[in-house]
């Protein structure tokens, strides 16, 4: 009987068990304690600090099987999924570890015993490689082992530097590293390929299945070596390729889960042919995608989320390809739960939000897919040469959201090339373009510079003296300035605050000893230098002394709004998740802003609890920590920094309490109690996956909350109860409404069929047909229409016109029944009386409408109707 991929799992777990190996369950995707990785890429990675000697455990052997994503990074394999039979963007690897226990013979020897004693392969279609230098190894395996030294092979630095080798393993470019020894298998004869270290080792026939890591040192980013605490293992086997093996299959993409994934994919998209390359993109895809999201990533512009957004795009144009119709990559999760949701019970969970985050990404994109894909063609077909433009590819990225990596997919299935620097050099303009429209605002559009650096003196003093460095004005550099000019002054040394970080800049006023004072509105940031914008009272000039204070009750507002939004951004995450990061934020005097990405919007009682966090966080009263430290520091102390941002070698990391922890460079207030109050004011989507909050903290919030109350006490009153009952009696005030609304349409329906009753007291019988002419009170121009039709029922055969004026304005309507159509025509009729009232109109023969503005001539018209009608019937 063959192994399913779970007995293959429960079979590796279980017998490094039986070899006193504790069983760790998979860490996240997200490396819980490492910036220096994008994603888990082995089984290792949850136990880097251990290696380090960093970190204790409580054993010293570990076995695990660990979810890893090969997507960006040092290790990537996306673009290869597709098109080799074993690259995955998402697999498990099975591993042991020993922490300073057992070391290369042991290592070895299990290796050996699980692959031939408990899965049974057969001994010799086993190959096995070692680092060229490693005799030790090479010596287990030849003598201990007993593998015959034609399949024990020697690999070097094969890849152009020290170290840089197939046999030399290392988890990114600094942390635990070592020589490895691997263990291939021969898939045989029939499948094209050499073994490893031949100039046919790429093809498919020699697959590695398992990589023994000796861990012996920590690399340093200076490329210094320094031997770990203890020799360790690292090992790593692929699930699916093993799977491959034991079920006689010689592609991963046939085995168990693949197969019933495709299976999905194909019933989804509706792709007939089994073997279809893109049937295995996307089976592969879902699963990288899926378990993205549930360790907390979401498609975004950036860093992680840019990976997801990648692969999800690449995934719905294979979709597409395969004749997919609307959503559907989505659809895959359920497959994917029956498949892994056991082993994995993290995703069973979020089986939900996984796939409504698909299906919005899915859907935002569909939109623009097509589009692009014609775009793609069109330049396609244009083509000469080989290679797509740069201009092109960026177009295709920048206006319709297609990844490079998804427009190389589909050159690539051409055999064409892209131009990755014209792509490069068109992103890098765009980033500059974006980079000046939001350091200048409009008043700035006259590109200034500055190669002054300014001391900041803002976190400790509000006051300072200093001297005018440079003088801005009118985008042009200038030695003075005369009373009431505006411009920009640098100074070097300042205690205002220039805009960054999304704290608003300070505003306060330069003084001069002979009274002239700057007035400073805002204060912005030019390179290094701190340019303070404002206007002059009086002159001032270059080399000049000032006093410069800032306006120090606005910078105690935005102080505490500062410090509030950093609570509310861990409040954020507590309640709704670590998929919730900063997407923009705008500090005030007035009030807070803060972006962030979620994928719907925030539950009432959920806003409710995270107000009620940041209220309990001020009124603990923790003091704000600063501290000065290197960035990797910061970040393994876990710092909640900006993915992708460029932050510099030392960084401001700011706590408060154990609660909130960022890296930050803006003012804030000494103690969480400082803050006195906050309160959540509104909450909204602005784009696809980004919310929006806005808040008040301290006397705004008192003040809002006031406001607040005033207006319910005044609804209070007007309603003859306590704020406490508004609601209610809101409630049945606007019953009582809706039920009087009834009530007078009601009436109103009586009244009209009643005056439409006695209208017809005033019929006269003309030629055996009843004629009404005559003109109505004011009655709205809608009942009038009613009113002709209750009346053309009530009679077998007449004639009506009815006239009436609102406002200066007359309304005629009128109607003949059937049978009297051919001797006076409702359309002509009208027509001749508005013409007699100055206006036009006409209609059907049974019915029609006009309008009229001599109401002095109406009273006459009224009458000639009448006689025009009798002549007509008569
Ligand atoms: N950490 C090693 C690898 O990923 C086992 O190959």
């Amino acid at each position: 009987m063959t192994m399913t991929s779970a007995n293959i799992r429960r079979a590796f777990l279980d017998f490094f068990a039986s070899k006193q190996h504790q069983i760790v369950s998979s860490s996240s995707l997200i490396p819980g304690n490492d910036a220096t990785l994008l994603f888990t890429n082995a089984g290792m990675v949850q136990f880097k600090d251990v290696f380090l000697g960093q970190d204790l455990r409580n054993y010293s052997r570990a076995v695990s099987a660990q979810r890893c994503v090969r997507a960006g990074g040092k290790h990537n394999d996306l673009e290869n999924v597709g098109y080799t039979a074993r690259h995955h963007t998402f697999f498990e690897m099975l591993g042991n570890f020993s922490f300073g226990d057992y070391f290369k013979h042991d290592a070895i020897a299990y290796a050996w015993e699980f692959l031939t004693a408990v899965v049974k392969l057969p001994k010799d279609k086993l190959w096995v490689t070692v680092y060229e230098t490693d005799d030790e190894a090479y010596d287990i395996w030849l003598k201990d082992i007993g593998v015959p030294a034609e399949r024990i092979i020697r690999i070097g630095d094969n890849k152009g530097a020290p170290y840089a080798s197939d046999n030399f393993w290392a988890m990114g470019d600094t942390g635990p590293c070592g020589p490895c020894s691997e263990i291939f298998y021969d898939h045989g004869e029939h499948i094209w390929g050499g073994p490893p270290g031949s100039p046919e080792e790429d093809g498919d026939r020699y697959i590695e299945i398992w990589n023994i890591v000796f861990m012996q040192f920590n690399r340093h980013s200076d490329g210094r070596m320094e031997p770990l605490p203890k020799p360790s293992v690292d090992t790593g086997m692929g699930l699916e390729r093993i799977a491959a093996i034991l079920q006689h299959v010689h592609s991963n993409y046939e085995i168990d889960t693949f197969v019933a994934l495709i299976k999905a994919a194909a019933e989804a998209t509706g792709a007939t042919d089994l073997t279809d390359k893109s049937l295995r993109v996307v089976a592969d895809h879902i699963r990288s995608c899926a378990f993205l999201i549930v360790d907390g990533v979401q498609p975004s512009n950036e860093g992680r989320g840019y990976v997801l957004r990648r692969i999800v795009r690449r995934a719905v144009r294979h979709g597409n390809k395969l004749g997919a119709k609307g959503a559907f990559f989505y659809k895959l999760v359920a497959a994917l739960v029956a498949q892994m949701g056991e082993a994995y019970p993290e995703l069973a969970e979020k089986q939900a939000v996984v796939e409504k985050i698909l299906q919005l990404e899915e859907e935002q994109f569909g939109k623009t897919l097509e589009r692009g894909l014609v775009i793609l063609e069109d330049a396609l077909a244009g083509l000469s040469g080989t290679e797509l433009p740069g201009e092109l590819v960026f177009k295709l990225y920048d206006t319709y959201g297609f990844p490079v990596d998804l427009t190389n997919d589909v050159a690539r299935e051409r055999n064409l090339t892209i131009d990755q620097a014209g792509f490069d050099a068109a992103m890098a303009e765009q980033r500059k373009r974006a980079q000046q429209a939001s350091n200048f605002g409009a008043d700035y559009n006259n590109a200034l510079t500055s190669n002054q650096h300014t001391v900041f003196t803002g976190y400790e003093q509000e006051f300072g003296n200093a001297q005018v460095l440079e003088i801005l004005h009118e985008g042009q550099q200038v030695n003075a300035l005369t009373d009431g000019q505006q411009a920009l002054i640098v100074l070097d040394s300042t205690p205002f605050y220039a805009e960054s970080g999304g704290q608003m800049g300070d505003s306060g006023s330069l003084t001069l000893s002979n009274g002239a004072v700057f007035v400073v509105q805002d204060t912005i940031k030019l390179g290094k230098a701190f340019a303070h914008k404002g206007h002059i009272q009086g002159a001032i000039a270059t080399g000049d002394k000032v006093d410069a204070q800032i306006d120090s009750a606005r910078r105690a507002a935005i102080k505490q709004n500062h410090s509030a939004t950093h609570l509310l951004h861990a409040a954020l995450r507590e309640v709704l998740g670590e998929h919730v990061t900063q997407k923009g934020s705008l500090v005030g005097p007035e009030r807070l802003r803060f972006d962030f990405s979620h994928f719907e919007a925030v539950k009432p009682e959920e806003l409710r609890t995270i107000e009620q966090m940041v209220n309990e966080q001020i009124q603990q009263n923790n003091a704000l920590q600063t501290r000065l430290m290197p960035i990797d520091q910061a970040k393994a102390a876990g710092a909640m920094a900006l993915f992708g941002e460029k932050y510099d070698d030392e960084v401001r990391v700011l706590s408060m309490g154990e609660f909130s922890i960022e890296l930050c460079g803006g003012t804030h207030v000494n103690c969480t109690g400082d803050i006195g109050m906050f309160k959540l004011v509104s909450e909204g989507g602005i784009a696809s996956g980004v919310r929006r909050i806005e808040a008040v903290s301290g006397a705004g919030a008192v003040a809002y909350i006031q406001q607040m109350e005033q207006q319910a006490l005044a609804v209070a009153s007007a309603l003859k109860g306590d704020v406490f009952s508004i609601g209610e009696r809101v409630h049945q005030a606007l019953d009582r409404t809706k039920s009087l609304e009834k009530e007078i349409d009601q009436l109103k329906a009586k009244l009209a069929s009643q005056a439409g009753a006695s209208l017809l007291d005033q019929a006269e019988q003309i030629a055996g047909a009843t004629v009404l002419v005559t003109q109505l009170p004011a009655t709205e121009p809608k009942a009038l229409r009613t009113m002709l039709d209750e009346l053309k029922n009530k009679l077998n055969s007449g004639v009506v016109l009815l006239a009436t004026v609102n406002d200066e304005k007359i309304s005629l309507i009128a109607g003949v029944t059937a049978d009297l159509t051919s001797k006076v025509h409702a359309g002509q009729l009208v027509g001749w009386a508005a013409e007699k009232l100055g206006g036009k109109g006409g209609g059907r023969p049974d019915m029609a409408q006009a309008g009229g503005s001599d109401v002095g001539a109406l009273a006459q018209v009224i009458i000639d109707a009448k006689n025009l009608i009798s002549e007509k019937l008569g």
